[in-house]
């Protein structure tokens, strides 16, 4: 395995090919394009790209292991087996795979390491379902007997972000693998490593070949291919909400093919004066610096009511000045660079929108050292409902606070957005707790807390925030067809 050298530590790097039919290809262009460590600049190494005749490879392949049944009617117990086997094997090599995380994604090493803990939960929760998913008995009307099967949808194509790349694999894999379908990832061009080094411990779990193809590349080549593929039956994508209108289009122009969104939020993080200021600042200060800011839930519109507002926001711009960015190999490190120019750039730009609309930067906004995507956690105060960076997912280490009054002016003003993704409510009063957790239109609402995932807890949006959930027992859902079988008597 090749090892590249940067900032002293030597990281591993897998394969770098596509994943087609369990085996390593360079695509049919035999172009290749470069992953950047977002830390540096520099370029790690270059991955095979592929194009829409890569993906016609993958769906072939994809279609030829459920047409013949190898996978879809595997034993379920079998098919669990090897779901339990990939996380085992992806905790052996745990340290491995943070590694290369940080090192193509940016994130901090310890961040990564959360990650990964995530994910072989995510393996092992969906493991376990796949021999307990199951149909009902229904007493029609008449001398009949009717029944429902769960049945895969079958070739399933998943696009994934760069955000969190590992983590995304599992979400979109296990409970697809589980019901038996198979198929084709593209992975985000921005970070496409470490998913192609699990599709190395796919292989060596077993899985027979064709059950799971991964291809590097772009969105409006590779991505747009799935979408339009008239051989693909579903697609799950998680992304843009933009381009998530895309892939909706596609699926009408094309087969119909399911699709499953999980799209962007500018989710309200709600603070009470009689909340644990402390945990509530501690809480407001992760729900948007966690991963560099690049959360699809994070907590971009902070509301602190009015009575402790001001309290409030002297302890958090504190805290975000305390905040360590720097080298994300580094474990005292809280904060990595962005994940590419593109990104940094979009950030300042959101930066500079919130300081010409007349919100009070209180700390941040600018560039951290003179390499690499990093950027200082950035704190605006008085920010209005109506200014760009109230209203648009930043996507960056940019905190907005927003003041408020009273509950019902808060729930108005939480759901005036066309996102539905998350929501958080700080309080010790639980009647203020479940006027939020009741009124606030989003796919998830902490409570005292935020980002608190489980495999087993479903996730997903109201609104342009997606369709569809993903986790948990219904999350499986989204990968099987329900067919009803009515027999005389
Ligand atoms: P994106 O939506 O363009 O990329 C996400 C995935 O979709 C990538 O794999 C990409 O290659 C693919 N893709 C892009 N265009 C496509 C197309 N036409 N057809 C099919 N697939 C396509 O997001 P991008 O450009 O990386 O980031 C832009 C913004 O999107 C971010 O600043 C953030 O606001 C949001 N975003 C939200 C994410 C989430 O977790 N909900 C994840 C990534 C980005
Ligand atoms: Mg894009």
């Amino acid at each position: 395995m090749v090892t590249v050298a940067v900032l002293g530590q030597q990281v591993a790097i897998g394969p770098t090919k596509l994943l087609i039919n369990n085996e390593w290809v360079e695509s049919v262009s035999s172009r290749r394009f470069a992953t950047i460590n977002p830390t540096t600049g520099e370029v790690i190494c270059e991955v095979a790209e592929a194009d829409a005749p890569d993906v016609d490879q993958a769906v072939q392949a994809a279609r030829k292991a459920f047409s013949s049944g190898e996978w879809p009617k595997m034993s379920a117990t079998r098919r669990g087996e090897l779901l339990y086997k990939l996380a085992d094997l992806i905790e052996q090599h745990i340290d491995e795979l943070a590694r290369l995380e940080t090192l193509d994604n940016g994130k901090p090493l310890q961040d990564s390491l959360g990650d990964l803990q995530l994910v072989i939960a995510c393996y092992r929760y969906y493991a376990g379902w796949a021999d307990k998913v199951q149909g009902k008995t229904i007493p029609i009307n008449g001398p009949y007997f009717c029944y429902t099967r769960h049945e895969p949808v079958g070739v399933v194509g998943q696009i994934i972000p760069w955000n969190f790349p590992l983590l995304m694999q599992a979400w979109k894999l296990a409970p697809a693998l589980a019901t038996g379908n198979t198929v084709v990832m593209k992975t985000a061009e921005q970070a496409p490593l470490s998913a192609l080094r699990v599709g190395e411990l796919i292989i060596e779990a077993g899985f027979p070949p064709g059950v799971v193809n991964i291809l590097s590349g772009y969105g409006p080549t590779a991505g747009a291919a799935i979408a339009r593929h008239m051989d693909i039956d579903k697609v799950a994508f998680t992304g843009s909400t933009e381009v998530g209108h895309l892939i909706m289009e596609a699926s009408a122009k094309s087969n119909l093919k399911r699709v499953t969104l999980e799209l962007g939020g500018k989710s309200p993080n709600i603070v009470f004066a009689d909340a644990d200021l402390h945990a509530a600042i501690a809480g407001a200060h992760n729900a948007i610096f966690f991963n560099q800011g690049q959360c699809c839930c994070a907590g971009s519109r902070l509301f602190v009511e009015e009575k402790c507002y001001d309290d409030f926001v002297a302890r958090t711009v504190e805290r975000a000045k305390r905040r360590i960015v720097g080298d994300p190999f580094d474990t005292t490190t809280e904060q990595g660079p962005q994940v590419d120019k593109d990104q940094f750039d979009r950030v300042l730009d959101y930066i500079e929108s919130g300081r010409r609309g007349g919100a009070e930067m209180l700390c941040g906004g600018n560039q951290v050292g003179e390499r690499g995507f990093f950027i200082a956690p950035t704190v605006f105060a008085d920010v209005r409902d109506d200014m760009k960076i109230a209203q648009e997912e930043i996507f960056g280490p940019v905190m907005s606070i927003i003041k408020f009054k009273d509950i019902d002016e808060v729930i108005q003003r939480a759901n005036a957005t066309m996102y539905g993704l998350a929501a958080a409510v700080w309080t010790k009063d639980i009647t203020k707790a479940l006027a939020i957790a009741n009124n606030v239109r989003a796919g998830t609402v902490w409570v005292n807390c935020y980002d608190v995932f489980d495999a087993a807890a479903p996730f997903g949006g109201f609104k342009q925030s997606g369709m569809g959930r993903e986790l948990g027992e219904y999350g499986l859902q989204q990968y099987t067809e329900i067919k009803t079988v009515t027999i005389k008597l």
